[in-house]
């Protein structure tokens, strides 16, 4: 039985479909089979993100009206041969795709993979039932600004009414420079905010734009050390965290960081 976890945040922008797919990538590349499921209807965009938009036949509304099976509508990744995706679509009018066609779709894959991610939109409304309904467990993406805690914290409180068995902790777009100045809210006080478990920390890094542009990941930049880690904690319950501030400590640190406030 694979593990369905949804991606969400209740506030949009904050790197859900970021997250979504990279965790895709690193834990395929730890040799597991995961299924990314596009459950932005209407704009999606996580086939862009994975630069295979072109390889699209069939996308998630073929599938709920029956025009084509959801084998049939997975895209396998050129890159990664055990990641697959299932496109969103742009045109459907998404009110007709329930959380019950959902769960349908990952009840249908779900002996062929050991992880189906869940892509949710941004909100609290129909969208967002539909990406969580299904799913058992949720990772709540949040970056270090008081809106994105606050719509964090009204998603925590909904969730609670569905059958999510663990709920992580992921903070976005941290950035170690304003970390150690003091200029950003730490951590330890978005953990204790949030009250869950801190499952990563991904750094603000302009590299991971560029997975966007041509859907390959870079394994030796900042993120890719902070996703490294984030996929082995979920997948083998450790708890390492990737620390943003390390290099920006010590005299070459300071030069750094004063070079970064200047820009
Ligand atoms: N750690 C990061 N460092 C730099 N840029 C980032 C980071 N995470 C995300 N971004 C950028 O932020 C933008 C929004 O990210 P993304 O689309 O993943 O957010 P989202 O939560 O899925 O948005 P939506 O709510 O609209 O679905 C993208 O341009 C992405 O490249
Ligand atoms: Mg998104």
């Amino acid at each position: 039985m694979a593990r369905k976890i949804v991606v969400t945040s209740g506030k949009g922008g904050v790197g859900k479909t970021t997250i979504c797919a990279n965790l895709g990538v690193y834990l395929s590349r730890l040799g597991f089979r995961v299924a990314m499921l596009d459950v932005d209807i209407g704009l999606n965009n996580l086939d862009v993100v994975m630069g295979l938009e072109k390889q699209v036949v069939f996308d998630i509304t073929d599938v709920v009206s029956g025009k084509c099976r959801v084998r049939q509508a997975l895209v396998q990744d050129v890159n990664f041969p055990s990641l697959y995706l299932l496109p969103s679509s742009h045109s459907y009018a998404s009110s007709k795709i329930t959380g019950e066609h959902i769960k349908n779709i990952t009840d249908i894959i779900d002996h062929s993979f050991d992880y189906i991610l869940l892509d949710c939109p941004a909100g609290v409304e129909a969208g967002f039932h539909r990406a969580v309904y299904p799913a058992n467990e949720a990772i709540i993406v949040v970056t270090p600004h008081l809106s994105s805690l606050r719509d964090a914290d009204k998603v925590l409180s909904i969730i609670s009414s569905y059958h999510i068995e663990s709920k992580y902790l992921v903070i976005n777009r941290m950035r170690g420079d304003l970390l150690l100045s003091g200029e950003m809210i730490n951590i330890e006080s978005i953990v204790k905010a949030m009250n869950i478990p801190l499952i990563g920390v991904i750094p603000e890094d302009d590299s991971v734009g560029k997975m966007s542009s041509n859907g390959r990941i870079l394994t030796d930049s900042e993120s890719a050390r902070a996703f490294t880690l984030l996929s082995e904690n979920i997948h083998n319950g450790s708890k390492k965290i990737f620390d943003c501030t390390y290099k920006y400590r010590g005299i070459m640190g300071y030069f750094k960081r004063t070079i970064k406030k200047r820009v």
